[in-house]
């Protein structure tokens, strides 16, 4: 445990604030799908028991099966393969079920586009038909650009819902889908193209953030340069800014898919096809492409969203997840696990303060929000911003709130509840991962108490431990590793192309568990404490980054020989990225090729890894075995006293000269 973790430990335990489910949640939800702290108990402790019965039940209710699965698990440590025999669709679980139960006219996706002028948002309400129908064409028009089983399709696109569109027309066709964040820079889509082997791009011309348009296209043509297997590029129009279209390459969405027929029925697939690849960062610098398959990804996606957020349709609830489509909480909690529920889920473009600081307070009251799932980060900023922009909005629609992505700070989690939940909503802090598919540990919204700060319990079905090297479980209080003993559905199957690394970061430091990565503790009522992670990946805004991506896009300049980079506390990221960097001997420490660097970093990879501070330095701490000293440099990032042991550092005249530039 690193002091930082120590310290967090110790105020996890002096941590008392229990909120227990408001009383009149399940009213207000009508219903609770898990109604007390005694049934869940007794659900999850059966669900741990006898995992087979209780994932069969589940995949019953939950699916829709084109031919019933023979086999619920074949575990193979670490290759599990989840309802062999069966045959199943996610696009039909997710639209074509809704239409063919009747229920074709219900609004599906409500879209909020950012405000582009003065007057009112545009706003686009689309039913499960719509999605039935616009997802049929989209298919049928990847067929015509020779797209089929098997292939892996690249989106880059906006916040529209035809994102989403896309995602399910590629699953109606058995083809797999991987979407890069709108954020990414070119080059990044290079790397994630190449490694996906992707001939068809599907793209916009560009989307609003913040009044600006971010030029989609222009990014996809500049990667296209350097990625002679892509055949097709479809643009969708959203900004109508200036594009160049290449010819035989590159096709208009609208012209394509409208000359399109709207019947395609749903490919029935096998539960272990592929239904897509989203890559995430690891401890090297090479993205990763974790690989999720259909049956098992659609299962527990569907099943935690309902149970996480108590979601029930027929009752007047609208779910609203403020991530972007491009992460897996928008896969998993705007597109796949929401549509199945049958709950309109909320998709906006933009940013949460234009064309002000109350954006989303006055998205919650236009469409009577009851489910509302966001950041830490995010609250972060809003309590920033000031209460008046909530309190300018009717907020009383809200029934369940949610965060993801990072640990939630105690303040920020009072703040949420006391002034967006009106002290009447439950919070569900949810830990999860990429790799999870799924939410892993959170608490159930009618069921569980609360403690600001915990993630609380497993989810049913999930064995989550703490614990040692060896894989023996700790005592509570102490910190150790997160792990997960037992195989779940929507685990990760793979990384893609790169089997040697899926088995060294997961299942190579106790074999047969999966290890996440995240150091953790149990307090004494066995509640779930997440300390960080454990390896060389850092939380920036609630976006994951490797540090050593950061490194590789720092060293990739001209003037710079090497780069560290660390994270360090952040008052709303929650980490800042912080880079000390060595230049060679031509190039001169200024201001002006900090900005440089910056710059560069963000051409590299996108906005989200630019550096928060970068500091010069004629060399770097390393061991005597040239390893860099990363612990002392987290320490000077964060303007600490360092406590490390030193003894092991080659020159100590360089960590003297880092602390006097800090001066
Ligand atoms: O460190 C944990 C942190 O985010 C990591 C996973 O990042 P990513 O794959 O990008 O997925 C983010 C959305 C699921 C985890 O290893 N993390 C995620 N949720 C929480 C969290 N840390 C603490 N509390 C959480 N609720």
């Amino acid at each position: 445990m690193s002091n930082d973790q120590n310290d967090a430990i110790k105020s996890i335990l002096e941590e008392n604030r229990v909120f227990n489910p408001p009383r009149e949640a399940a009213e207000r939800l009508g219903g609770a799908w898990i109604d007390s702290m005694e049934s869940y108990q007794e659900m999850w402790r059966r669900s741990v028991d006898e995992p087979e019965r209780f994932w069969e039940t589940e995949a019953k209710e939950h699916l829709h099966w084109f031919k019933p699965f023979e086999q619920v698990l074949s575990w193979n440590p670490p290759d599990a393969r989840w309802f062999e025999g069966g045959l199943t669709n996610a696009c039909h679980t997710c639209v074509d079920r809704q239409v063919e139960e009747g229920h074709g006219d219900e609004v599906a996706i409500i879209w909020e586009g950012e405000p582009v002028s003065d007057g009112a948002p545009e706003i686009r309400r689309l039913t499960y038909a719509d999605l039935q129908r616009e997802t049929a064409r989209v298919a049928n028009a990847l067929e015509s650009l020779g797209v089929g089983r098997g292939d892996i399709v690249t989106i880059y696109m906006g916040m529209v819902p035809e994102v989403a569109i896309a995602m399910l027309a590629c699953a109606r066709i058995g083809a797999a889908h991987s979407v890069i964040f709108g954020g990414f820079s070119a080059s990044a889509i290079v790397d994630r193209v190449r490694d996906a082997d992707s001939r068809v791009i599907l793209t916009c011309d560009g989307s609003w953030r913040r009044g600006s348009i971010v030029p989609l296209k222009a990014s996809v043509d500049e990667a296209c340069q350097e990625l002679p297997g892509v055949t097709s590029v479809v643009t969708l129009r959203r900004c109508l800014n200036d594009i160049e279209m290449v010819d035989g390459r590159d096709h208009d969405w609208h012209e394509l898919v409208s000359r399109q027929s709207d019947d395609r029925p749903c490919e029935p697939m096998d539960s272990e096809a592929l239904l897509f690849l989203l890559y995430t960062s690891g401890s090297t610098g090479k993205p990763k492409g974790i690989v999720h398959t259909t049956a098992g990804y659609c299962l527990h996606a569907s099943v935690t969203a309902r149970n996480t957020f108590n979601l029930r349709p027929d009752r007047g609830q609208v779910y609203w997840c403020t991530a972007d489509v491009g992460w897996i909480t928008g896969h998993s909690y705007i597109v796949y696990g929401v549509l199945p529920n049958r709950v309109p889920t909320v998709m906006y473009e933009g940013a949460p303060n234009f064309p002000a600081e109350d954006r989303f307070w006055s998205m919650v009251e236009r469409h009577r929000v009851t489910q509302f799932y966001t950041a830490p980060t995010a609250i972060r900023a809003f309590m920033k911003w000031g209460d008046e922009h909530p309190a300018g909005h009717d907020l009383s629609s809200l029934m369940v709130l949610g965060t993801v992505g990072e640990p939630i700070n105690p303040e920020a989690w009072m703040w949420y509840h006391r002034v967006i939940g009106g002290e009447r909503c439950p919070i569900v802090d949810t830990w999860w991962q990429t790799e999870t598919g799924g939410h892993m540990i959170t608490p159930q919204p009618c069921a569980t108490p609360t403690v600001p700060g915990s993630c609380t319990l497993p989810t049913l079905g999930i064995d989550a431990a703490v614990v040692d090297d060896d894989g023996n479980e700790l005592p509570h209080g102490t910190g150790g590793l997160l792990v997960i003993r037992k195989p779940w559905p929507s685990m990760l199957r793979g990384i893609h192309g790169d089997r040697d690394r899926f088995i060294e970061t997961y299942w190579s430091r106790i074999p047969g568990m999966y290890t996440a990565g995240d150091a953790a503790s149990r307090d004494d009522r066995g509640y779930f404490w997440i300390l960080g992670r454990i390896d060389d990946v850092i939380n920036v805004s609630g976006h994951r980054l490797g540090t050593a991506e950061v490194e590789s896009a720092l060293v990739s300049h001209v003037h710079v020989v090497e780069a560290a980079v660390v994270g360090f506390p952040h008052d709303i990221k929650g980490t800042g990225i912080a880079a000390f960097v060595t230049l060679g001997p031509r190039a001169e420490a200024s201001d002006g090729l900090k900005k440089t660097l910056h710059t560069h970093v963000g051409k590299e990879i996108g906005a989200i890894a630019k550096p928060d501070m970068i500091r010069f330095t004629h060399a770097l701490p390393k061991t005597r075995s040239g390893k860099i000293m990363r612990r002392l440099l987290r320490d000077i990032a964060a303007g600490r006293e360092s406590t490390q042991d030193t003894t092991t550092l080659e020159d100590l005249t360089v960590l003297a000269k880092l602390r006097e530039e800090d001066e």
